[in-house]
C-alpha cells in the first residue's frame, strides 16, 4: 500500500459550529483559499489528491463548482440511485472502503475529509485519520451543525497562519499524532 495521507479539514467558528440549514454560514475568501490551496496542492504533479464528503455537502456546493476541480471527489452516499452526474465523481456507500480503496490508488497523493458534521463525526476517531486541519473564526455565528471534539491523541498543535478578513480574526492549525 502507498503512504497517501488522510487529513480531516474543516472551519469552525468560536463555539465549534460549523453549519446552518446545510450551508456554511459565513463567506471567508481566507478560508476558501486555504482549503482550495491544502486540499488541491501535491508534491507530484501527475497525482491529485482526493476529498470525501457526505451527500448533504455536495448537494450544498454550487452546480458550477462541483466537482471541486483538480481534485478526485467522493461522495458519501447511501442511495442507490443517487447521480453525481459526473464521470469523474466516485459514489460510495462506506468510508472506510472509500479510504482503503484511495490508498490503494496509485494516481491519488493525500486524502481529505470535508465534512459535513456526519461524516466529521464518523472520522475523527478513525485510526486512518493522520491530521486535522482546523480554522478557526474567532467569531459567532448561528449554527445547527458542530464539529467533535479533538480527540487528545492529537496532540501536536501548529499554528500555520493568522489572518483578518472584516475584522473577524482567522486562526489556522494543523493537529497532528505525536
Ligand atoms: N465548516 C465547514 O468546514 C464545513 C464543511 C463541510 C460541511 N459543512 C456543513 O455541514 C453541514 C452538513 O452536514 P450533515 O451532517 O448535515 O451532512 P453531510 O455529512 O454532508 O452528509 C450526510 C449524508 O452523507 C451520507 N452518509 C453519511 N454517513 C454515511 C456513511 N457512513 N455511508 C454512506 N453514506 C453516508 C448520507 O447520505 P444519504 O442521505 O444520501 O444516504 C447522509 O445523509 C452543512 O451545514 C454544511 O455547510 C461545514
Amino acid at each position: 500500500m502507498k503512504d497517501s495521507k488522510v487529513y480531516i479539514i474543516v472551519a469552525v467558528e468560536h463555539n465549534t459550529g460549523i453549519g446552518k440549514n446545510g450551508k456554511m454560514p459565513w463567506d471567508l475568501k481566507s478560508d476558501m483559499k486555504h482549503f482550495r490551496e491544502k486540499t488541491v496542492s501535491t508534491i507530484d504533479s501527475e497525482k491529485r489528491n482526493a476529498v470525501i464528503m457526505g451527500s448533504v455537502t455536495w448537494e450544498s456546493l454550487p452546480e458550477k463548482f462541483r466537482p471541486l476541480p483538480n481534485r478526485k471527489n467522493i461522495v458519501l452516499t447511501r442511495n442507490s440511485e443517487f447521480d453525481a452526474k459526473n464521470d469523474d465523481v466516485l459514489v460510495k456507500n462506506s468510508l472506510p472502503e472509500a479510504i482503503s480503496d484511495l490508498k490503494e490508488d496509485k494516481d491519488i497523493e493525500n486524502i481529505f475529509i470535508i465534512g459535513g458534521a456526519s461524516i466529521y463525526r464518523q472520522s475523527v476517531d478513525m485510526p486512518e485519520v493522520d491530521g486535522i486541519y482546523i480554522t478557526i473564526i474567532e467569531n459567532s455565528y448561528d449554527c445547527d451543525t458542530f464539529f467533535p471534539q479533538v480527540p487528545g491523541r492529537f496532540n501536536k498543535e501548529t499554528l500555520l497562519k493568522e489572518e483578518e478578513e472584516n475584522g473577524t480574526k482567522i486562526k489556522f492549525y494543523l493537529y497532528e499524532k505525536e
